[in-house]
This record gives structure tokens, sequence and C-alpha cells, in this order.
């Protein structure tokens, strides 16, 4: 299955708490952006990639990727996560299966993107991980309730869509001023089927500081380099 990337990669990683975009951090001396891009550069079955960027930063973003043999398209990013992938789903064939994936999850394995492209063939998938941990809901500082673990996921990236079925839910979406977290809750709103494709537990999002530690360790295993 050929398939076209869209990375957002304009935001400004607030909850990383560094001066800069975080995906200009170093693991292992290598910005995050330049892990997670060659992770579907090795891809046979990705045709392009679309990265969406503030554009003061473009010309960093270019510089660091100028090895890479896909073709790369840069976009403006917007505000928000969802206007950014929007205007990377623009420049895309509605007749293209598309991944949708966070610049900052450089851990993403070759077949877990065969198998969430195979199944967008037909309907949404994403990559999710059960819950490990007991969820509380609280209120005021007091629990109101255990929520059952059984039915609770993790939604990671990438997401996977048929471009045309994706698109038009964004510009719903736009429209209406719905504003999800992920790409699959605009599909959901939009009352499509996503399916749900076990993923792995090394395919975090850098987002907090201790994230930069976790991911020193896994590019420590083979496998994630
Ligand atoms: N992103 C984007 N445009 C935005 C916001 C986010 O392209 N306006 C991208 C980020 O660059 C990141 C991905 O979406 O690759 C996932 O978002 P998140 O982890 O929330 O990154 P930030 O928004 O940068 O971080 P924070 O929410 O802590 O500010
Ligand atoms: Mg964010």
């Amino acid at each position: 299955v050929r398939y076209t990337v869209v990375i957002p990669a304009a935001g400004k990683g607030k909850r990383m708490g560094a001066d800069e975009n975080k995906l200009m951090l170093t693991l292992q001396g290598k910005p995050i952006i330049v892990w997670t891009v060659a992770a579907f550069a090795r891809d046979a079955w990705c045709a392009r990639i679309v990265l969406a960027v503030r554009p003061e930063e473009q010309a960093w973003f270019e510089q660091q990727l100028r090895h890479v043999q896909t073709p790369i398209t840069y976009v403006t990013g917007g505000e928000e996560r969802q206007q950014s992938v929007r205007a990377g789903l623009q420049v895309v064939n509605p007749e293209d299966v598309v991944l949708i994936h966070d610049g900052a999850r450089p851990f993403v394995r070759l077949d877990q993107l065969h198998a969430i492209a195979e199944a967008a063939k037909t309907a949404g998938a994403i990559l999710a991980v059960p819950v490990k941990d007991t969820v509380k809901q609280v209120m005021d500082g007091h629990i109101t309730q255990t929520v059952p673990r059984e039915a609770l996921w993790l939604a990671q990236t990438p997401q996977a869509f048929p471009a045309g079925a994706i698109q038009a839910a964004h510009e719903r979406a736009e429209a209406a001023r719905f504003i999800g977290t992920d790409d699959a809750s605009l599909f959901e709103w939009t009352g499509q089927r996503v399916t749900i494709i076990p993923g792995d537990y090394h395919n975090i999002k850098m987002t907090t500081p201790e994230d930069l530690l976790f991911g020193e360790a896994i590019l420590t295993k083979e496998d994630y380099r």
C-alpha cells in the first residue's frame, strides 16, 4: 500500500518547557524530527512526506532533512495541531491512503506502519495500547469513580485514513469549529468507523522532560534506531 504521511511539526512544545520547538531537541545527538522522519524515509511504502511547520522554522527543517530521499512537501502549520494537519491534508491526493503522525513520536516501527496502512484502505485505523494503570475520575480532589480499565485504550499515531474521507471530516470540523485532540476523533464525530490496531508501548510521544530520558533508553535498542 503506497501512502503519504502528514507530519504536524508546528507546535511550541510548552509542556516540554524548552525555549525552542521540542522537535529541535536531540536524542543521541540527532533532533527528534530527524528520527521521526527517518522512520518513514526507510519505508518503501511511503511515497511522500508532508511536513507542517512554522514559517520561521522551515529553513531549519529543510537543512536538517536535506539528505532524506523521500520527497518532502512543506506547508505552513496553524495555531492548533488540527489546523496544522488540515493544512497538510490539503496537498494530499484524495485517492491516496494518508497516515497522520506526530512529529514528536520518533519510535514507530515499520511493521506498525504497514499494519495501519493496510487497514486504512477501507476505514480509519489508529495505533493504540491498553491502559496499564487504574484510572480514577476525580472532582475537587476526590475520587468520583473508578473507570473500568478493560475498555480503555491510549491513542497513538500514526492514524490512517482514505485521504478524501479525512479531508472531508477536517473541513466539516473547521466549519463547525469542532476541535478534537486527534484525527480519529474527527472521523468518529462524522460517524465513521475507526479500527484499533494494537500498538507498542515504545511508541511514546516526547511531551514532558522525562520523556527525553525514556527516549534515550529506547534508542539503546537496535529495533528503534
Ligand atoms: N503541532 C503542530 N501544530 C500545532 C500544535 C502541535 O503541528 N499548532 C504538532 C507538534 O509539533 C507535535 C504534534 O503536533 O509534533 C503533537 O502535538 P504535541 O505533542 O501537543 O506538541 P506541542 O503542541 O508542540 O506541545 P505542547 O502541547 O506541550 O505545547
Ligand atoms: Mg500540543
